[in-house]
């Protein structure tokens, strides 16, 4: 099952986020795929901020992964984009199994390494102001998840 949603500006794509009850999945993965400008941290911002977190969020480009602690919930954001330059483990998969919410931007440079169970959400750019959101649930919970949001 997929469910595609059209967001017109980026307040829409942030209430996309903010819908997402994340505090009721203190484990849940969530993969972000598209091009750069898509929309990915517009929607990791808001996703971020509906979970309490008051802390500015910057692309961890160059760290990977920044992890945000000032909420109920801890959340790990992560820019995977330059994980192929790194030669250090840095230990992804260990995030899985933590209490807290993982949010992977450019999640299928590292496929191989998901969890079995993740929402996807694929960004496909319509034109300036318009993107497609393809939300692709693996497992139970994410189905749910995208039946209330999408
Ligand atoms: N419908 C929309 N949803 C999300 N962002 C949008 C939308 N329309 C325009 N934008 C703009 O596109 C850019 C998305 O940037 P960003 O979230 O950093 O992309 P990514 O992280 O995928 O590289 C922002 O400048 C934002 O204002
Ligand atoms: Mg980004």
């Amino acid at each position: 099952m997929e469910y595609k949603i059209t967001s017109y500006n980026e307040r829409e794509t942030a209430n996309i986020a903010e819908n997402i009850e994340a505090e009721k999945f203190p484990n849940m993965v969530i993969c972000l795929t598209g091009d750069l400008g898509s929309g990915k941290t517009v929607f990791v911002k808001a996703f971020a901020s509906a979970l309490g977190i008051k802390e500015d969020i910057t692309s961890p480009t160059f760290n990977i992964i920044k992890e945000y602690h000032d909420a109920e919930l801890p959340l790990y954001h992560m820019d995977v984009y330059r994980l192929e330059d790194t030669r250090e483990d840095i230990g992804i998969e260990d995030y899985f199994e933590k209490s807290g919410v993982t949010i992977i931007e450019w999640a299928d440079m590292i496929k191989d390494k998901l969890p079995e169970e993740r929402l996807e959400i694929k960004f496909r750019i319509i034109d300036e102001n318009t993107r497609v959101l393809v939300l692709v649930p693996y497992g139970k919970v994410y189905e749910d998840i995208c039946g209330v949001i999408a």
